[in-house]
């Protein structure tokens, strides 16, 4: 499974284009059976993620779905609001913009002193949204109306009405976020039939199941459950969604409410990335798996586990113990998505070094994500590896990590490749990056080309 990663790969308006379809279709080839599409809002924001919003963003869809299925893969939504009041903040910024293209007008026109005004009252406005969003992050959840949270539930099933008339084979609710922060005794002080005890606090999730059935009944319903982990340190990690005695209970409510599939994940809050997506170093391999080993005993639909399964040995391991029944691999297949048929074939796999350079920090920086190791992704419609033209002998001077894909990809299009290295190890640099404290996952990188080279033991 390809769990829900939002990759600022779409279109301005969240609609499916070009760059986002060969991604997702790159993914299916490469032998994913179930891809999760992150972060689709039922509704316009400024954020850079995908949003099926209106029933014109429809034919993307099922574009994406129509490619996906050619390889016979299935594909989800991962339907989600933000934590903050949406339609107030967007006609702030469309206010700010209005008296910005003013300013510019009146400019145009020779006219400085409404210029100056105009762009005086935009970037006032602008700086009211970003403080209202900034007060929303924290308190959102605890202001908003019934009516709000009833147009949102509705927004949501209609979106996913939407992803059936496209051909979307699933719905996953995203756990997290606002849903999430609904579900979380810590954020949600509310005093209404929405806060308080644990039937309270769930009762709009389940609600928001119950509308998306109804709204998209042939759609299967995937549940992302968010679980406070313990860090290293026993300290709780992160504040939304739910502790893990109560998200086995609530698992078993999901269950009772025709959820037919849950994913074990560790929960985020007002999107604290650094939660769920730990660098290397920073959480173990898979700890979020006895979570999910404890949610599988309680319940009869699949449950997938996600969070540093980072090689095919391990998920290998997972399955075979009964801990869970599908693996996510994240980041993993941003670096190598060819997991599956490479596990098929016995091919070495680059794996994802959990660095979170190309991938978090992009994202963070409101950039499309690709991967340190991974010169494909987000271009995978126009960059590929081609056959040479003609014998050619290719000298790679220096086994760094550059020169060591030069020699891969030189290799790979038919070309005769050898690399002159002045010491007794791969890697270069790389070596001495790894060598800090919880630095010693990069060294991932140099294994592979260990693996893949021949005469290399
Ligand atoms: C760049 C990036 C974007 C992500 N976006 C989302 C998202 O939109 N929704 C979500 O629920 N989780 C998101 N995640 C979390 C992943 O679904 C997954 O839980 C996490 O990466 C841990 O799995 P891994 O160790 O296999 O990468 C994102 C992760 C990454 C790396
Ligand atoms: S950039 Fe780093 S963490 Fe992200 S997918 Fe690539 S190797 Fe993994």
């Amino acid at each position: 499974m390809f769990p829900p990663l939002t990759t600022g790969y779409e279109e301005r308006d969240g609609s499916i284009g070009e760059r986002s379809l060969a991604f997702y279709e790159r993914l299916a080839r490469g032998g994913v059976s179930y891809i999760v599409i992150g972060d689709v809002a039922p509704v316009m924001t400024a954020s850079p993620t995908p949003k099926l919003a209106t029933d014109a963003q429809i034919p993307t869809f099922k574009a994406l779905a129509d490619a996906v299925h050619k390889h016979g893969a299935k594909v989800a939504l991962q339907l989600f609001h933000p934590e903050y009041d949406v339609p107030g903040v967007g006609r702030m910024v469309m206010g700010s913009m209005a008296a910005a293209k003013a300013a510019q007008e009146a400019k145009a026109a020779g006219d400085e002193e409404t210029f100056a005004a105009k762009m005086a009252e935009s970037n006032e406005i602008r700086k009211q949204a970003y403080a209202k969003l900034h007060h929303d992050m924290q308190h959102f959840v605890n202001e908003a109306s019934v009516e709000q949270l009833t147009q949102i539930k509705e927004a949501i099933a209609a979106s996913a009405a939407r992803a059936q008339q496209a051909g979307i084979d699933a719905i996953e609710v995203h756990g997290d976020r606002l849903v999430g922060s609904l579900c979380s005794a810590i954020l949600n002080q509310r005093t209404d039939e929405y806060g308080g005890s644990f039937e309270n606090r769930v009762r709009y999730a389940l609600e928001v199941v119950a509308a998306i059935k109804e709204a998209a009944p042939q759609l299967m319903v995937e549940y992302k459950l968010p679980v406070i982990m313990e860090n290293p340190d026993g300290t709780p990690r992160g504040k939304g969604g739910l502790q893990p005695d109560e998200a086995c209970e609530f698992a078993k409510l999901l269950e009772g409410a025709g959820i037919d599939m849950i994913q074990v994940a560790q929960a985020n809050h007002t999107g604290n990335m650094g939660d769920t997506i730990p660098p290397m170093g920073a959480m173990p391999y898979n700890w979020t798996l006895p979570v999910a080993e404890r949610v599988k005993a309680l319940v009869s639909v699949p449950v997938a586990t996600v969070g540093r399964v980072v090689s095919v040995e391990a998920g290998e391991k997972i399955l075979e113990d009964g801990a869970a029944d599908i693996i996510a691999y994240g980041r993993s297949l941003m670096c190598d998505p060819d997991i599956a048929l490479k596990a098929a074939t016995g091919e070495p796999i680059r794996e994802c070094l959990n660095c979170n350079k190309g991938c978090v920090d992009a994202i963070q920086n409101r950039k499309y994500i690709s991967c340190v190791l991974n010169a494909e992704n987000g271009d995978e419609a126009t960059i590929a590896i081609k056959p040479g033209e003609g014998d050619k002998k290719i000298a790679v001077v220096g086994g760094g990590i550059a020169g060591l894909e030069a020699a891969r990809v030189a290799a790979k299009r038919g070309y005769d490749v050898t690399i002159y290295e002045a010491s007794d190890h791969l890697g270069g640099q790389i070596v001495l990056a790894a060598a800090p404290p919880r630095k010693d996952e990069i060294m991932r990188s140099v294994e592979y080309y260990e693996k893949i080279l021949p005469g290399w033991a």
